[in-house]
């Protein structure tokens, strides 16, 4: 049986990671400062996991935390390319200093393999589709840097001190538990829940910039995936987790207005400082080295994901208040 540390684990991607190492019958300890994840995104598996809440800045408790373990999945952030773009000293903390005391603490415990939540924002705007792991990086926001900072830093410690890592870009992620209540959140969370209240969602910039959306399952798997790959093949290494189809905003407001039932309009805003016009991403080379290939397209992932957000708002242990001020 191996022992995974999940940092971030009150996050959405963080807890279905907990879900799914617990399934397979392995053990988990988990850190969060509670900064953006939700003590209930874990609530229903508290009791068999080990559960740290503490700030991953605090070297002691990284190094704490990493005791015994053979697996990191390193997903703890603070997300969202406009909060970077307000407050790129809290991005970095986040998003740089932390993965340093994470990959120091990993390499003193002598944990075998860290994997790493990077992100597709690291290619920023490319003139070429699908964008590849060679492609040289081209990040626009303080959150793109600080993610390919920490990308560079995972493969710096595999070269000078031999550390297995590996480094996941994500492409939007979404799925379940996603929160939907803050004004960085992400914009299938945010537009489902807004059209489940009957409030109107606003697109900003013309509707036409795309995204490789990609349902969470699929970044479990990669994880699970990364942590077994052998390590000629993946250790050191940067690889895309996708689906590899894009669709853009204006089709996705229209699919999410038929899963929803929402039937009114969709209001344009301004474009958003430091977005992304274009993201698709080439699967070959995580197909190739980890056995990659995504499972849940994405509208099977929108219906599931409606799905739960609907249940959600009706569950009977769950006051509707509750959901009403959380998708605020
Ligand atoms: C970026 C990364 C993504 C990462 C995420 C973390 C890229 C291509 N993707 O996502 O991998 O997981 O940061 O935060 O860099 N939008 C609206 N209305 C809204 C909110 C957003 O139209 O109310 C638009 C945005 O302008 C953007 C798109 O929706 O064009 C997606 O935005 P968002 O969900 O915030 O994610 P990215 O910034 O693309």
């Amino acid at each position: 049986m191996a022992t995974y540390l999940i940092t971030g684990i009150a996050g959405f991607i963080g807890s279905a990671l907990a879900r799914a190492v617990l399934a397979q019958g392995d053990q988990v300890r988990g850190i969060d400062n509670l900064s953006t994840g939700k003590r209930e995104n874990i609530g229903e598996i508290e009791d068999r996991i080990d559960f740290q809440e503490a700030d991953l800045l605090e070297l002691d408790a990284v190094q704490r935390a990493c005791e015994g373990v053979d697996y990191v999945l390193h997903q703890a952030a603070i997300p969202s390319v406009p909060r970077s773009i307000k407050n790129p000293v809290e991005s970095n903390r986040a998003n740089v200093d932390a993965t340093v005391n994470v990959l120091v603490a990993a390499r003193d415990a002598k944990v075998k393999r860290v994997v790493y939540a990077a992100s597709s924002s690291a290619y920023g705007d490319t003139s070429t589709l699908p964008k590849h792991e060679d492609m040289p990086p081209n990040p626009i926001s303080p959150y793109a840097v600080a993610k390919l900072a920490s990308e560079y830093y995972m493969t710096s410690f595999y070269r000078c001190y031999g550390l297995e890592t590996v480094s996941l870009r994500y492409f939007n992620i979404f799925g379940p538990r996603q929160d939907p209540g803050s004004p960085y959140s992400g914009v299938l969370a945010k537009f489902i829940s807004q059209m489940l209240r009957g409030e109107t969602p606003t697109i900003l910039g013309d509707g036409k910039q795309s995204r490789d959306f990609t349902y969470i399952d699929n970044a479990v798997a990669a994880n699970l995936l990364a942590c077994k790959a052998p390590a000629n093949q993946a250790a050191g290494r940067v690889f895309n987790v996708a689906t590899g189809k894009r669709f853009d905003l204006n089709e996705t407001a229209s699919l999410l207005k038929k899963l929803t039932g929402y039937s009114g309009e969709v209001k344009y805003g301004a474009e958003r400082a430091g977005d992304v016009k274009h993201s698709l991403a080439d699967l070959t080379r995580s197909e190739k080295f980890l056995g990659y290939r995504p499972q849940i397209a994405f509208e099977e992932g929108l219906r599931r994901t409606v799905e739960w957000y609907k249940d959600q708002r009706t569950a009977p242990n769950v006051s509707r208040d509750a959901v009403e001020v959380s998708a605020g």
